[in-house]
């Protein structure tokens, strides 16, 4: 079967990672969650001491970057000039710098080679938030994955350890800035492609969604 390159779209929290890894496992494709690059970029500027909108800082720092995916024991690691900083990404600071970051246009026009390099090569889920407008409009098959607010803040709430004393409120709140902030940058801003599949997926649990994206892939031979 031929390769395809496939993009998700989607703001915060709605259920894509999971969803995404599924769709590449089902495929035996690869997956690439662009989110994390973002994220990587944060936690840099943080540990280098560059604010969010210091564009001078940040150029630079891209220049030195070298962000790359590594296959690890555990699935896929981000690695920053081969140290690895998958688990330092995931905390609420650097998911809010990482949006903050993503509207600087140094650091999209950065990761727009980056991930243009890492889609060479066919048979990949891409997921993140401009993949079938800017980053591969020629994409073999686009979704755009929403769900309603609550129920994204309520998908998050769950998956938090029991120890953290975040509230529902609080990651509902945050939500909606990010979705904010995704949506009404100047660039690349969050939106469906024109010829995207738009799937809500309030109502469906992962492998619903899965199995109706994968009524949607060609069997190409
Ligand atoms: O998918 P995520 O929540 O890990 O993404 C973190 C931030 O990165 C998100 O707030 C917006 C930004 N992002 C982006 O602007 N473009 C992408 N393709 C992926 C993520």
């Amino acid at each position: 079967m031929k390769s395809l390159l496939i993009t998700i779209d989607r703001p915060a929290g709605a259920g894509k990672t999971t969803v995404s890894r599924s769709l590449a496992q089902s495929l035996g494709y690869r997956y690439i969650d662009t989110g994390a690059l973002y994220r990587g970029v944060a936690f840099e500027a943080k540990s280098h001491g560059i604010h969010h909108d210091d564009d001078n800082g940040l150029e630079h720092l891209c220049s030195i970057l070298d962000i790359k995916f590594v296959a690890g024991k555990d699935g896929t690691r981000l690695t920053v000039n081969d140290s690895d900083i998958t688990d330092q990404i995931r905390t609420p600071e650097i998911t809010m710098l990482a949006s903050a970051v993503s509207a600087r246009t140094v650091v999209r026009k950065y990761l727009l080679d980056l991930q243009k390099d890492l889609g060479k090569e066919k048979g990949v889920v891409f997921e993140g938030r401009d993949m079938g407008t800017v980053v591969f409009p020629d994409a073999d098959v686009k979704f755009y994955l929403d769900a309603s607010c609550k129920t994204r803040a309520l998908r998050r709430y769950k998956e938090l350890s029991p120890k953290s004393s975040t509230t529902l409120e609080k990651i509902e709140r945050d939500i909606k800035d990010r979705d904010e902030n995704d949506s009404t940058r100047a660039l690349a801003p969050l939106k469906p492609a024109k010829d995207a599949i738009i799937i809500d997926s309030t109502d469906l649990s992962i492998k619903e969604v899965v199995e109706l994206m994968l009524t949607h892939i060609p069997n190409i031979s």
